[in-house]
Parts: C-alpha cells; sequence; structure tokens
C-alpha cells in the first residue's frame, strides 16, 4: 500500500516518512525541496534502509497534480504536510500562504475525491485556538478568530477538508500539532530552519553553538508561573508515530466519524525560562538571554488535553521536554559540526 507523504523531505514528514516505513508502509514523498533538501532523503535510508519515491514538485501547479496521480493511480492515501509555517512570515506575506496553503490543499483534494474511497490526514496546529479560555486545550475548544495568516489558513484548510468529507468517500482526521522539538535519535535527520529561527528551540541551540550571540526572551510580564509564555513541546518523533497510527485507524476503518480532530502534545505546559533551563541542564552551559518586548501574536499560554488522543488513539507521548531538547542540541552539534 503506497502512501504519499507531502512536505515528507521536511522536520516532521521526514520523521513520519521513517515511523511509516518501520512499519512496513510504501512511501511516495512529494516536496518541493523550497524548506528542505534531498540530503534530508539520505538520513531517512540511513535510518531505515529502505528508499522511499521522492518526487520533486510544487504543488502549487495543479497540472503537475493531476500528472501525479495519473502515474501513481494506487494512491489514495495521503499525509499532507507541505505548507508554509513561519506565523512572523505569513504576517508579511499572507497572499504566499493563503496561495501555498490552501490551493494545494485544493488541488489534493480534488484528486482524492475523485476515488471510490480515500483517507487524508492533515497537519493542522494547535494555532486554531488562538488563546483557548482554559487549559489545558481540548479539541471541542472554540476556534477563535485567527491571529495570523498562517493560522487562518489552517482554520480554513480544515474548514474546507470537513466540507469535502460530507460529499465524497474521502475520510479525514485533522492532527492538531502543539510545539514540535527535537531530531530523531540517530541524529541522522532533524530541524533545518532556514535563515534565522523563528521557533525556540532551534534558536536556542543555534544560540548554544555560537551562531546567534543570545537568545531574545519575548517577554516576562504574561500571567504565568515566571512571566514568560507557556507553551507544550512535543518531541518530532512521538508526533510522527502518532501518524502512523491514525492512517492505520483509517485504513482499518477504525474511525468513528467521516472526519475525526486530535489534539497532539505532551499535556504538559512549559514556559520559555523553563525550557532554557533545561537546555543548559542537557547542555551543560549556560545560555545567553534577553529578556525584550512581546511579540506580537503571541498567545500567553497553549497546552494540549491529550485524553482524546490517549483514548481513541492509543498513543501518548514518551520523550520528556529534557529528551527533545537534548537530541535538538545534538543535532544542532552535529548538523553544524
Ligand atoms: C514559542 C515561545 C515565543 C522565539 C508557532 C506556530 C505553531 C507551530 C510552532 C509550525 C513563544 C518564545 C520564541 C524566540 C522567544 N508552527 N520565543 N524567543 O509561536 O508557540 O508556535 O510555531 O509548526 O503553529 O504558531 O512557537 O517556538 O515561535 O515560540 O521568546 O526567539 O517561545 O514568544 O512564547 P509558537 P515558537
Amino acid at each position: 500500500m503506497k502512501i504519499l507523504v507531502t512536505g515528507g523531505l521536511g522536520f516532521i514528514g521526514s520523521h513520519t516518512v521513517v515511523e511509516l516505513q518501520n512499519e512496513g508502509f510504501e512511501v511516495v514523498i512529494i516536496d518541493n525541496l523550497s524548506n528542505s533538501t534531498e540530503d534530508v532523503l539520505k538520513g531517512i535510508v540511513a535510518i531505515t534502509g529502505k528508499t522511499p519515491i521522492f518526487e520533486k514538485l510544487d504543488l502549487r501547479d495543479k497540472a503537475a497534480v493531476q500528472d501525479f496521480f495519473k502515474k501513481y493511480t494506487d494512491i489514495s492515501d495521503v499525509i499532507h504536510f507541505a505548507a508554509s509555517k513561519a506565523v512572523g512570515e505569513s504576517v508579511a506575506n499572507p497572499l504566499l500562504y493563503y496561495e501555498n496553503n490552501i490551493s494545494t490543499l485544493i488541488y489534493l483534494l480534488q484528486e482524492l475525491q475523485q476515488k471510490e474511497e480515500s483517507h487524508f490526514i492533515f497537519s493542522s496546529s494547535c494555532t486554531v485556538y488562538g488563546q483557548a479560555d482554559e487549559m489545558p486545550i481540548n479539541e471541542s475548544a472554540s476556534i477563535k478568530p485567527a491571529m495570523s495568516p498562517y493560522g487562518n489558513t489552517k482554520q480554513i484548510g480544515e474548514e474546507i477538508i470537513t466540507d469535502v468529507t460530507k460529499v465524497s468517500g474521502i475520510t479525514a482526521v485533522l492532527l492538531r500539532y502543539f510545539n514540535p522539538i527535537g531530531a530523531h535519535p540517530s541524529i541522522e535527520i532533524g530541524e533545518l530552519p532556514i535563515g534565522v529561527p523563528q521557533n525556540l528551540v532551534p534558536f536556542i541551540t543555534q544560540t548554544g553553538m555560537g551562531l546567534r550571540k543570545e537568545l531574545s526572551v519575548y517577554g516576562a510580564d504574561y500571567p504565568t508561573i515566571d512571566g514568560t509564555c507557556v507553551r507544550d513541546y512535543i518531541h518530532v518523533v512521538d508526533l510522527a508515530k502518532a501518524h502512523v497510527i491514525a492512517l492505520q485507524r483509517l485504513v482499518n476503518n477504525n474511525n468513528l466519524d467521516k472526519i475525526e480532530t486530535f489534539n497532539l502534545g505532551t499535556g504538559t505546559g512549559s514556559s520559555v525560562l523553563e525550557v532554557i533551563e533545561a537546555f543548559e541542564k542537557v547542555s551543560g552551559q549556560k545560555l545567553p538571554y534577553t529578556i525584550v518586548g512581546r511579540r506580537e501574536g503571541d498567545v500567553v499560554s497553549a497546552y494540549a488535553n491529550t485524553d482524546k488522543a490517549n483514548t481513541i488513539l492509543g498513543w501518548k507521548t514518551k520523550s520528556t521536554l529534557e529528551e527533545g531538547i537534548a537530541s535538538a542540541w545534538e543535532w544542532e552539534q552535529k548538523s553544524r559540526g
């Protein structure tokens, strides 16, 4: 059974390809290499010994998407990661995000809806909740107006998929990630931010390597344990394994509804200062940082209620925050070494 993984050379995509191959799935990757390189393919093969089929393709090219499905007539299961994901960039360039995150989704779904039966797993995000009213956040929490075009594309994406499942043979799972961090224990694959990292952990590890002078902590006057924002940092391998379980659920027709939604997090919140402390512990070095003003669009706190994923998917995270950070630090040292 061939599984299409779009964005399969990206951070979460590549870790999911490894776990799919470990479970015996044959993987076809589509990636336009806008945020990755073919070296990631070598990393995947180094881990599993299996070479996925790789098609370099930009999903914004509708004809190319159509040709792909003419070539691979036996693909009816898709895990869709390919999207732009930088909050700040989306504010500066909204049309890039609406084109890249929405039109590509539409082209994929147009192909799948022509099939008798198909399965679709969507890479969504806790960002759809905005600042949720209560912690931990469960899947029935209200969807607040998006705080960025990036977040809006995730909300719109979920709505599009919901509507299409009602009138097609497509069955879907929406996976709302909290904050993915870390790298595969083999240190063959990991996060490869291009340019200045927007996210906390890669910025920390690059600062630890001396590539950045210091970390700017965006605000320490929030109503939290120590004034800094709280997030739910989930190890990328735990996250990847959840995708395989969700796919198995779909292909075995164990899903309860045409569309199901799951929060994927650890269920524990960690503040920015706690993440810094964890880094200093695993690296044995002090991290230079300065408290600066708040970052536009940040929510105060976001961590997952994981009951639904734990009970229905039978999935639970295994790695601790420190293990996630330690793997990110090892990866940073190896990939810059
Ligand atoms: C975490 C905390 C910052 C950098 C976003 C998207 C989410 C997902 C992950 C794609 C915040 C603070 C950060 C820095 C800092 N996107 N921070 N200094 O914003 O929670 O989530 O990225 O998969 O959908 O919304 O993640 O890592 O940017 O920030 O103080 O240099 O770290 O203020 O409190 P975020 P983040």
